[in-house]
């Protein structure tokens, strides 16, 4: 069971970061993966790193926030898999500023992002899952889901709604067998990060209120959504796993 061999997975935003430690982890176990972003280059890039190891998997340019793309992964998906396994919501974004600072578009496309896009995937997704093998669901959130860590207040406020929104489908769905679990990640060394990570004066009180003294690698993210999406887990539904190094039960 500490495997995830010939499930079907759909990993959104996997060209980079967390998502693409997550296909790598996803194919280590032995899934088929289908991965999405929006640009193409870091697409072909991922997919020849992984030719030659017999891997299943592929990439497509796919928004998250376009419904035609949506719709069209989703036919894809029904007529390459016919059902799905595994749907993890990892696809995010974010503009950093003061409160008053925001438009409505900003607010807008921070939103559509990262909380509605995986509302639209896991109801559009269902019918798929509702085929799958022991289904289940894992969407990205954030430790800014629940305390404020000067990462922008839409930003917070859309990963708390989908930390709800987890809990909410995990219930609804689990007379269909289908579970919800969501992972949060706290400074992770990704593209989305490293402008962060390259300040010293940033980064130090990041390093000082995290016990374990470093940031997080794309892989300690990975590990943990596979094990939730495996029957290893077959218990666990509506949960939000912090992998933070201790930051949210520290005091200093
Ligand atoms: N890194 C951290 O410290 C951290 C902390 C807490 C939570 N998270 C969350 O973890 C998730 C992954 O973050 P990351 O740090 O790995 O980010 P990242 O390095 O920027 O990678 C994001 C991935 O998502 C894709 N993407 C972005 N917008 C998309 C869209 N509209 N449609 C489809 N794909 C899209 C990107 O490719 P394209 O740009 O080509 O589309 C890329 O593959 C996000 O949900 C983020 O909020 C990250």
């Amino acid at each position: 069971m500490w495997n995830l061999k010939d499930r079907k997975v759909l990993v959104t935003g996997g060209s980079k970061g967390i998502g693409k430690a997550t296909v790598k982890e996803f194919l280590e176990l032995g899934a088929e993966v289908l991965f999405t972003a929006r640009k193409e280059v870091d697409i072909r890039t991922f997919e020849e790193e992984l030719s030659g190891k017999g891997y299943k998997v592929s990439g497509m340019v796919s928004d998250v926030s376009v419904a035609e793309d949506r719709e069209d992964l989703v036919r894809k998906l029904t007529h390459e898999y016919g059902k799905l396994d595994i749907l993890v919501n990892n696809a995010g974004i974010n503009i950093r500023k003061a409160a008053l600072d925001y438009t409505e578009e900003e607010f807008s496309k921070i939103l559509a992002i990262n909380l509605f896009a995986p509302f639209e995937f896991s109801r559009l997704l269902y019918s798929l899952l509702l085929k799958g093998t022991k289904p289940s669901i894992v969407n990205v959130a954030s430790v800014a889901a629940s305390v404020d860590v000067k990462s922008g207040s839409p930003y917070g406020m859309a990963k708390a709604g989908l930390l709800q929104q987890t809990r909410n489908l995990a219930v609804e769905w689990a007379q269909d067998g289908i579970r919800v679990n969501a992972v949060s990640p706290w400074y992770t060394a990704t593209p989305l990060t490293e402008a962060v990570l390259t300040q010293k004066d940033r980064m130090d009180p990041v390093i000082a209120t995290t016990p374990l003294r470093r940031v997080a690698q794309p892989e300690e993210m990975a590990s943990v959504i596979a094990f939730l999406a495996m029957d290893k887990a077959s218990y666990i539904t509506g949960q939000n796993i912090i992998v933070d190094g201790g930051m949210s039960v520290s005091a200093f």
